[in-house]
């Protein structure tokens, strides 16, 4: 239970989009994200506005097949959700079936309260986004760092607050100034999770492919490389190649030869 969790041991999300990285991450998270950044990530959109409710969808089955243990949460992608209570609770609803996940997120403080409260209504657990909405940064002229003015800082605990009362079990506070995601953390009760926000939310994400060294284009400040699989990955491509060219692979083990009896795997 997410929600319980207030202010106890750190809550560790990351993102996966696919089976075996569900299978491999399952172990270590206590709750994984089908992010709507699957576009962005492994569909090469520009933005988050490139994901479909079927693309999110199709990658909410897979990780839901690569995963046991973990919370499941998929994204509502734009256009899913924006136009009412009612559109927002048949999209959630059409996710929850057809993925069995365990709950939804969609972005949004004031604006989408209503949807938040509906989706609840109807039995469905919602994580709520607030500060930097990937989905908005064309309408909001880019990916800027929320909470730098005061005006802006009272809009986000509405934001925060809002979120809270329409019954979302936890929030993700995203490109938010430190000190203003750590206020909204102590100032409200459910779990806050922080992406380029504070060390102290209640729990954080980050993006498997930016936090693995698979992203090819410039990852945002707040990300930190775990791994360089861009290297492993070009290593691998380029000895292959290699040895293709020079007839080195295949070898031996990897050839059936009539009296070797070996079966394919
Ligand atoms: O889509 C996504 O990956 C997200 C996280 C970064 C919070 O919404
Ligand atoms: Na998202």
């Amino acid at each position: 239970m997410i929600r319980r969790r207030k202010g106890g041991e750190p809550i560790v999300c990351l993102t996966a989009y696919t089976y075996p990285v569900a299978r491999l991450l399952d172990d270590h998270v206590d709750l994984l994200l089908v992010g709507d950044s699957v576009a962005m990530v492994l569909h090469g959109h520009k933005t988050t506005l490139g994901a479909s409710i079927e693309m999110m969808i199709a990658h909410g089955q897979a990780v839901m097949r690569g995963s046991t243990k973990a919370c499941v949460v998929v994204d509502m992608p734009a256009g899913s959700y924006e136009e009412s209570a009612a559109q927002a609770v048949a999209s959630a609803r059409r996710i929850v079936d057809e993925t069995g996940c365990q709950a939804v997120k969609l972005e949004g403080g004031v604006g989408m309260a209503r949807q938040i409260a509906a989706i609840v209504a109807a039995g469905i657990p919602v994580m709520g986004h607030i500060g930097l909405l990937p989905q908005s940064v064309e309408s909001d002229g880019g990916y800027k760092i929320k909470g730098r003015t005061e005006e802006n800082v009272a809009a986000l605990f509405r934001d925060a607050d809002a979120v809270e009362k329409a019954g979302a079990f936890s929030v993700v506070i995203e490109g938010t100034i430190e000190t203003v995601a750590a206020d909204i953390t102590r100032h409200i009760s459910i779990p806050t999770i922080g992406i380029g926000a504070s060390g102290d939310c209640d729990g954080q994400i980050l993006v498997i492919d930016d936090m693995v060294g698979l992203t090819v284009e410039r990852v945002p400040k707040f990300v930190k490389e775990y791994a360089n699989l861009r290297d492993v990955i070009s290593h691998a491509a380029s000895t292959y190649a290699a040895e293709v060219r020079s007839r080195a692979f295949p070898g031996p083990d990897h050839i059936f030869s009539a009296t070797s009896g070996k079966e394919p795997t």
